[in-house]
């Protein structure tokens, strides 16, 4: 399993924007299997949790009151290389110096408000998940 999953947030402007279907599509395209999705309003304590690792820098709080304001889609994807294609999938996290074509580029409107998450490493991948998804919705 490990270096075949990463997890994914469509956050909520990208949502607000109906920008799920595009984003989807871009993932189909470029060859992830959607294993398990959800849509959902995460609560505050649990944005400021899953983000537990940026706790203190300067964007912290805003990132957290905004990952929790509205509905996201959750994702765990599958495919070779998940984490690493999904990131050249997405493109920078600041939209500005993403890549033409990618994601971000696209659908994203700030380094905060970027359109959707993806998983920084394999570790990363695992624990997102488990944050996200039982097993059992797992396909
Ligand atoms: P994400 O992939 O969800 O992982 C952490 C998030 O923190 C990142 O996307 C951005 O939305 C946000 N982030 C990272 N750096 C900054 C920054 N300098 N200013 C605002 N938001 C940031």
């Amino acid at each position: 399993m490990e270096g075949n999953i990463t997890l994914s947030i469509i956050k909520p402007r990208a949502v607000q924007k109906g920008f799920i279907i595009p984003i989807l599509d871009k993932c189909h395209e470029a060859g992830f299997r959607i294993s398990a999705m959800k849509l959902m309003q995460l609560t505050k304590r649990q944005a400021a949790n899953f983000y537990k690792e940026h706790e203190g820098k300067p964007f912290y709080e805003s990132l957290v009151e905004f990952m929790s304001s509205d509905r996201v889609v959750v994702l765990l994807l599958e495919k070779e290389n998940a984490v690493a294609d999904f990131r050249k999938l997405i493109g920078a996290t600041d939209p500005t110096s993403a890549e033409p074509g990618t994601i971000r580029n696209l659908y994203a409107e700030s380094k905060e408000k970027n359109a959707v998450h993806g998983s920084d490493s394999d570790a990363s991948a695992l624990r997102e998940a488990d944050f996200f998804f039982s097993k059992m919705e797992r396909y």
